[in-house]
């Protein structure tokens, strides 16, 4: 039996090759990693739970005509998506100030933003994703200035929806990240959303108690990971509570490459 083919291997996912051309298999690893990987841990079932997460989320985007890369989740851990030209550049959305725009501008934790904030950082864990403008972004030939155009208005219709879907819920949607990549289509070219959306790339608080509900549980030392994840998919309507996200499914057995 021949093992299939690794395309990448990146902090928290794996991609394979797929079963058909323009296609890869997502793989959702239980590693967490903070700090540019500085910090990393095994968190048993953190996968299989972000892969349901992030599986929720971009169904639901696609059905409101958002153009993402999931074709469909495969089982606990992967899903088929298309396979696109990742464009360098995270995308950052906030609502609420935290982390490293609270640092930075020294703006208190929890206020309100005057309005949404879209932030672009350049892919590159060489520099420790350093933040960049529109002006470094063209110049450079990461993306040109319709292209930058296209991905904030995505960001935004995003932001508005995850954070319609999450209030629904009692979460507020603080802040999130989003990668996005280029789908060739014969001669044609359009923007769509990859990569993943799930409490790793998210910050989610509890409406009344202001909990933290995402990785900030492991960035900060301040346990209860897993339980926060697992919360999420529940309030989503995604897994039941006694469903057990510790055993089954595929398991990485080697991560070396063929
Ligand atoms: P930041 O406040 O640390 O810049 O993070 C902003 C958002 O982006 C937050 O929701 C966490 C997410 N994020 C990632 O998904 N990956 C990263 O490497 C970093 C630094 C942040």
């Amino acid at each position: 039996m021949s093992r299939r083919r690794r395309i990448y291997e990146g902090k928290a996912k794996i991609l394979y090759e797929g079963p058909e051309p323009g296609t890869l298999i997502q793989f959702f690893k239980d590693d967490a990693t903070a700090f540019n990987a500085k910090k990393h841990e095994i968190i048993e079932g953190k996968g299989v739970l972000n892969n349901r997460i992030s599986e929720h989320i971009f169904t639901s985007l696609n059905r409101i005509g958002i153009p993402t890369h999931f074709i469909k989740r495969m089982n606990m851990r992967e899903q088929l998506i298309r396979e696109v030209e990742i464009i360098p550049l995270e995308i950052v959305v906030r609502n609420v100030a935290a982390g490293s725009l609270s640092k930075r501008l020294g703006i208190p934790e929890g206020e309100i933003l005057p309005r949404s904030v879209i932030e672009f950082y350049y892919k590159k864990d060489e520099l420790d994703d350093p933040m960049v403008s529109e002006e470094h972004i063209t110049a450079f030939g990461w993306a040109s200035p319709p292209e930058i155009d296209d991905m904030m208005s995505m960001a935004v219709r995003i932001n508005d929806f995850l954070s319609g879907l999450f209030l629904g819920v009692g979460i507020q949607l603080v802040d999130f990240k989003i990668e996005m990549g280029r789908l060739w289509e014969n001669d044609m070219m359009r923007i769509i959303l990859a990569d993943e959306i799930s409490p790793d790339s998210c910050r989610l608080w509890d409406i009344n108690t202001q909990e933290k509900m995402d990785k900030d549980r492991f960035r900060r030392d301040m346990g209860g990971m897993l339980e926060a994840y697992r919360e999420v998919a529940k309030r989503l309507g995604i897994m039941n509570e006694n469903e057990p996200v510790r055993s089954k499914g595929p398991r990485l057995v080697s991560s070396k490459d063929d």
